[in-house]
């Protein structure tokens, strides 16, 4: 990194060089598409100093939304070979060429914090937006509960593709039949860095399946193998709920069936409690077991506007054991690698979240430190994918949008 150039120059020119004209990539090559929760986290960044341009980022992401609600977590805008599984693998028939799946739905958030940048002006973009938002929540509602939490049918949909949190349900998996493909993402990145070949087959199997089921929710439901309770989806969800309920009150809007789910989230998030683990946990729906993991998303509680104190004393704790929190797995077990995705490494993004609902909810020592902790990891390693939670160092793709989204909404204000 250069010296001469401020970080938040910086991290506007990371923004700018992956802006594609309506849309932002998370970083060229690894990722050439619009990633869904990479692009709502690229609106907050350039809220920052181009609200307009903000916006557009939403608006084209909504673009992609399919008539029945929603709203897909990659849209293949414009092909390109180097990635896999592109539009030809999903085979999607959305109104932009898509994936099959979700990811963790902060896009209402995200909306909610970039029209309060700029109030008078946000009106008609949030006036027109907001329709839109509470579909794709209708839908999450209708298609992904189990007791009121919310659930993933992909590991791909929660974000955090290779977490230990599917271990269990992946090795019921049978991925026998997947046949021949093609990575790409090693070709762009460490392989040590990524998921290993036993994952992907299992991510493969899964996309086949939802595809020989043209993608119907119902279909998927009955015969989907993997169907995972998680703390990323429930907490993203009841928090996009309450911004909901906030900005459709804003509107003028009626917010009845919004607060309903608000209510019925939080009794799902109590579901995610595992009392022997002592966190928020991720449990299999099919065999009701718990995968037993104390991630980074254990800790969106707060996010979600959930209170809970021995998660706070296990915050705490991590943030004084590891150089460079939060961790993705917790570091005591026996799936931690502090390189290997999100089996171990920190993730700025993550950081932000936990930040967010730490302040929100009055922590507010706690969520300085972790945005002043953050910014150190950016300031000594720059915009990478993720860190080495241990040594802090860089790992997968450089130039990344959101984490430079990330120091300039939160991090580098500290
Ligand atoms: C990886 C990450 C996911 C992210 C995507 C694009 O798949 O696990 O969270 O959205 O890359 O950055």
């Amino acid at each position: 990194m250069t010296h001469d150039i401020s970080l938040t120059e910086q991290a506007r020119d990371v923004l700018i060089t992956n802006d594609r004209g309506s849309y932002t990539v998370p970083t060229a090559g690894l990722y050439p598409y619009q990633w869904n929760w990479d692009s709502a986290v690229a609106a907050l960044g350039f809220a920052q100093f181009d609200v307009e341009r903000a916006w557009v980022e939403l608006e084209t992401l909504f673009q992609g939304q399919w008539a029945d609600g929603m709203v897909p977590h990659i849209l293949f805008h414009k092909n390109d070979p180097g990635y896999f599984p592109g539009p030809e693998v999903w085979g999607c028939e959305g109104p932009i060429s898509s994936s099959g799946i979700i990811q963790p739905p902060i896009a209402a958030t995200m909306a909610h914090l970039v029209w309060q940048r700029d109030p008078e002006m946000g009106r008609p973009r949030m006036a027109a937006l907001y329709p839109k938002m509470v579909k794709w929540h209708s839908w999450i509602m209708r298609w992904r509960l189990h007791r009121g939490a919310v659930c993933t049918t992909h590991p791909w949909e929660t974000g955090r593709d290779n977490a230990p949190d599917w271990d269990k349900t992946m090795a019921r998996m049978d991925a026998s039949d997947v046949g021949e493909y093609t990575r790409r993402d090693t070709s762009h990145v460490n392989a040590e860095d990524r998921p290993t070949k036993y994952d992907y087959d299992r991510y493969i199997t899964l996309v086949q399946l939802g595809r020989r089921l043209n993608w119907d929710q119902a279909a998927m439901l009955a015969q989907s193998p993997f169907r995972v309770a998680d703390p990323t989806m429930t907490f993203t969800t009841l928090r996009a709920a309450r911004d909901l309920v906030k900005m459709g009150a804003a509107l003028g809007e009626d917010t009845q069936t919004l607060e309903a789910d608000v209510a019925r989230l939080e009794a799902g998030a109590a579901t995610l409690w595992n009392e022997e683990l002592g966190g928020f946990d991720s449990r299999d729906v099919h065999s009701g077991e718990w995968a037993g993991c104390l991630s980074n998303a254990s800790y969106l509680c707060w996010f979600a506007g959930v209170e809970n104190r021995a998660m706070l004393t296990k915050l705490r704790s991590i943030m004084e054991r590891v150089a460079y929190p939060v961790p993705s797995n917790d570091p005591d077990a026996e799936t931690f690698d502090a390189r290997r995705y999100w089996r171990g490494p920190t993730w700025a993004i993550v950081n932000m979240l936990i930040g967010l609902g730490l302040a929100d909810m009055g922590h507010e020592e706690e969520a300085t430190d972790l945005a002043k902790k953050t910014a150190h990891l950016i300031k000594e390693h720059g915009f990478a994918e993720y860190f080495d939670p241990a040594t802090g160092s860089a790992a997968g793709g450089g130039s990344f949008t959101w984490t430079a989204a990330v120091w300039l909404a939160w991090a580098g204000k500290v």
